[in-house]
């Protein structure tokens, strides 16, 4: 992960610097850094921790010039000290980097051998000690650049800056995105186009494998063997995504509060694909093909897994399905016939990127559920299909798991359709439980929130909890689960409702809430059957149901929520929402950092 900005300007740069970092802080924030250079030298500024921290040290050390480079950091390689944080400095070339160099390990042994002495642990500084060695043995900017990239394996977005040149900043990309961006009189670079939003909307995405000098007046790009390329110029949407909490106190509340409006937007993109209209989404041609593979991370892949279970169900498409880490390793017997759909909020998670590669080398048909339509992933896909959340800035995914949903189901509907596996009265009958899908979030969103509140005061005080369901409740209780571990540090597993006796039954007692996520569908009454398991254990259960599971039930719970009963289909988009709350007003009570929690990042580009 990490963000790395670099401008070239007229006037000092180092606040912009940071301004445009504020923007890049999803992708790490365990530290940050602004070098420039300014009277014939390198300075730096760096500091552990948020961006604010850093912003603090400017303040008291401010920092002159009109050239600079800039990185928030997630710490791969060495621990997230000021040490070890972007830009590394020697011997006149400073460097800021996004990714892991895989052969680092031998490169700084070699150079240590040399007599290169290493200042940090971490893997980035191999490349500012090649560029440096080959400066020395007398190579120009470029061409030391170009002999440094033959060296280094792995996964890269850098920026280096030289201080022997107050001009110019050579940028390199190999995996994570790279934008370049044209402003005025002054140019710009950054892991992402909203980085740049408030400076130019003008930009030119680096192809994996090109490497560019970037000077005031343009960029001269040049592919790995170092022959110039032109890249196409293109005008960026991004600025629509530069995004504020309005009235409410973290993104994710915010988010969480758009999703009636977001899940419209989807519904009036996709229905007239549904419908077979003029559509104004490509499309696969599911009548022709045997199966669909579908690979994604995290919130994304348990969105993948809720759609195999409606491709399967209602389109009859068999599904293989894994996480991208995964998935992109195991060799599965993927018939060239054959689509795979690819869901990522991002569109830049590295295995899931990597997977999509995979995939369209052999020869099947490639489409990406992605949230940013100028994303990696929308960019290499045949078909994209967005998912139309608008900015997400939590890093817990909370809109963009609902939207993605909402595609799939979108999806798997026009699938059914096409392979004429429902009838058309069916095919009307689901179409109208999407277009509900708004007017209930909203009404369950108004209603919910207090009985939430008590909830999550209570959940507060625990050290762990299982979530359980069935069918679609199955990755759902998974969501959960995830939602909770990942804002609030409570320890959470999620699991399909029938396994509870072949193993974790076994952790049940007072001191395990188990939320038990179970709409009154064909699955009810084999799921209070294991909530009884649960209750004769001395288990704490918190029901999430209907009206209908609420009277259907007779339990004794800690806590019931009641929904609106909801057809199938759109349960697992409505249930989601207390889920997110719940783990949402946890947090809130823990006093964690809601937004950006520990050790994560909103985008993945490392393995
Ligand atoms: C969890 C979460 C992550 C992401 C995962 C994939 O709340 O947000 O698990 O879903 O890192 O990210 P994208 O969707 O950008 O590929």
């Amino acid at each position: 992960m990490c963000g790395i900005v670099g401008i070239v300007g007229q006037q000092p740069v180092s606040e912009r610097l940071v301004d445009a970092l504020k923007r890049l802080e999803y992708r790490g924030y365990d530290s940050a850094g602004v070098a420039t250079v300014t009277g014939g030298a390198l300075q730096r500024r760096r500091a552990e921790g948020k961006l604010v921290n850093l912003e603090t040290r400017l303040k008291a050390e401010p920092l002159n010039g009109s050239i600079g480079i800039a990185h928030t950091r997630w710490a791969t390689h060495g621990a997230p000290t000021e040490g070890n944080a972007h830009p590394h400095f020697t011997g006149g070339v400073a460097v800021v980097h996004n990714g892991i160099i895989e052969n680092f390990a031998e490169l700084k042994e070699e150079l240590t051998a040399a007599g290169a002495e290493f200042q940090t642990d971490t893997d980035t500084e191999v490349v500012a000690h090649l560029v440096a060695r080959h400066r020395q043995e007398g190579m120009g900017r470029g061409e030391a650049m170009h002999a440094m990239l033959k060296r280094i394996k792995g996964a890269y977005a850098l920026a280096i800056l030289f201080e022997d040149d107050p001009s110019s900043i050579i940028a390199a990309r190999n995996g994570p995105p790279l934008a370049i961006g044209h402003g005025d009189g002054e140019m710009f670079l950054a892991s992402d186009a909203i980085a740049l939003a408030p400076f130019t909307n003008e930009v030119t995405y680096l192809t994996d494998g090109d490497w560019a000098v970037i000077g005031k007046g343009g960029a001269d790009i040049f592919d790995f063997d170092g022959y110039p390329v032109e890249r196409p110029r293109q005008t960026s949407m991004a600025a629509a995504y530069l995004a504020n909490k309005g009235k409410h106190r973290h993104f994710m509340e915010k988010e969480i509060y758009e999703q009636p409006e977001a899940i419209g937007h989807v519904l009036a993109h996709y229905v007239s694909l549904i419908e077979n209209r003029a559509d104004p989404v490509p499309s696969f041609d599911f009548a022709s093909i045997p199966s669909l593979a579908i690979s994604a991370c995290g919130t994304a892949y348990l969105a993948g897994l809720i759609g195999k279970y409606w491709f399967e169900r209602y389109a009859r498409l068999p599904v293989e399905i894994d996480v991208a880490s995964e998935f992109r390793y195991r060799e599965i017997p993927l018939s060239p016939q054959s689509a795979a759909l690819f869901i990522s909020q991002s569109g830049e998670t590295a295995d899931t990127l990597a997977s999509l590669r995979y995939c369209k080398k052999l020869g099947l048909k490639i489409g990406a559920v992605v949230n940013s339509a100028e994303s990696s992933i929308a960019r290499e896909a045949d078909a994209v299909f967005p998912i139309l959340a608008g900015p997400e800035i939590g890093v817990a995914s909370t809109k963009a798991f609902t939207c993605q949903l909402a595609v799939l189901a979108a999806l798997a509907i026009s699938a059914a359709r096409t392979r004429r596996t429902v009838t058309e009265n069916e095919v009307q009958a689901l179409v109208r439980s999407l277009a509900e899908m708004p007017s209930i979030m909203g009404q369950v969103l108004n209603s919910i929130q207090p009985k939430i509140e008590l909830l999550a005061r209570e959940l507060s005080n625990y050290h762990d909890a299982l979530y359980l369901g069935r069918g679609t409740s199955f990755p759902l209780a998974m969501e959960g689960a995830l939602k909770l571990k990942e804002i609030s540090y409570i320890h959470a597993e999620g699991y399909a409702a029938g396994e509870l006796k072949h193993g974790p039954i076994a952790l049940i007692d007072k001191n395990m809430p188990v939320v038990v996520i179970a709409p009154f569908d064909r699955f009810f009454s084999k799921t209070v059957s294991n909530m009884e398991e649960v209750a004769a254990r001395g288990g704490r259960i918190i029901l999430v149901t209907d009206e209908k599971g609420a009277t259907g039930s007779k339990l004794d719970t800690m806590h019931t929520i009641v929904l609106p009963a909801v057809d199938e289909i759109i349960a697992p988009m409505i249930f989601s929402l207390p889920i997110q709350l719940l783990a949402y007003h946890t947090a809130v009570f823990m006093g964690t950092d809601v937004d950006q929690p520990r050790n994560l990042a909103k985008s993945v580009t490392v393995e």
